[in-house]
């Protein structure tokens, strides 16, 4: 990631958690960097991170990103702008937990519209103004690696994200932009509280710091690598996955978690 000189950072849900931490280290490893595009729903939150950082330019752009006028009002700043997006991470997400049965409607549609409908487009808007060595950072989460009874529309919602990412790779493999999914275990955040889910004990115990789990995503974006998985216990995860067949991984998560 050399050529940031004249170069933009788009980073969806900075208003706190990971989005936030992403920009805060975006500014410490890429001083030049011209501007970072900052997007969530409160504005206030935004203004503070600008407080926080005044040596950097944050560009504060409130989308709801639950609400498709979003997109049109991303597309306008692009084509206003023309920049250059060096960086694009898609952070924005929310999580519902609770038995898919006992699930409003308009929780499942707010999980699938932010968590994937949203990162897709913004992504499909954000591909013409990225250039050779651009990274896509993609939020996903270790609940991809897995179904998940409990967390199902969730966990459904990161595979797809997961399954975007590498699919994506792929194609734009001969333009050298390079994206990385970004798969953590339980991060101190205020995720849980906001979708009004208990941690349970087994995930308490694993819960990372965001500072670590941000650190290592962007030293895997620029490496190039696929995936970014912080930390032993979804490392372990992982492999598990990879191995068990899916019907014994469901059961598993089921009991575990
Ligand atoms: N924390 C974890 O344990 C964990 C683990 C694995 C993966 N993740 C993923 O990490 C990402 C960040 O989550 P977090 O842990 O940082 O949680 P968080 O602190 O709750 O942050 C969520 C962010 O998403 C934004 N957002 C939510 N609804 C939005 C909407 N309708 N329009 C625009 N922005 C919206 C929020 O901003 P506003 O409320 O201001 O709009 C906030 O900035 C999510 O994709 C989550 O799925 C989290």
């Amino acid at each position: 990631m050399k050529k940031e000189r004249k170069g933009i950072a788009v980073v969806t849900g900075a208003s706190s958690g990971l989005g936030r931490e992403f920009v805060r280290q975006l500014a410490k490893k890429y001083p030049l960097l011209r501007e970072i595009w900052v997007t969530a729903r409160r504005m206030e939150e935004l203004q503070k991170l600008q407080d926080e950082l005044p040596a950097v330019r944050l560009r504060i752009i409130p989308l709801d990103l639950s609400d498709p006028a979003s997109f049109c009002l991303f597309s306008e700043k692009l084509e206003q702008e023309q920049p250059c997006i060096r960086i694009l991470v898609n952070a924005a997400g929310v999580g519902y937990g609770g038995r898919t049965e006992q699930q409003t409607t308009e929780q499942i549609s707010q999980m699938l519209d932010i968590n994937c409908r949203a990162l897709f487009c913004l992504t499909r808007l954000s591909l013409p103004y990225m250039n050779r060595g651009s990274r896509i950072i993609q939020v996903a989460s270790g609940s991809a690696f897995a179904p998940q009874p409990g967390f199902a529309v969730y966990a459904a919602s990161k595979a797809c994200v997961l399954s975007f990412s590498r699919a994506l790779r792929e194609e734009l493999r001969a333009r050298e932009i390079y994206i990385t999914a970004v798969c953590p275990g339980p991060v101190k955040t205020a995720f849980f509280e906001n979708g009004g889910i208990q941690i349970s004990p087994v995930k308490k115990m694993f819960l990372a710091e965001p500072e670590r789990v941000v650190h290592k995503a962007l030293q895997d974006a620029s490496k190039g690598k696929a995936v970014s998985v912080y930390g032993f216990s979804i490392k372990v995860v992982r492999l598990i996955a990879s191995v068990l067949p899916q019907s014994v991984m469901s059961w598993l998560s089921g009991k575990i978690f």
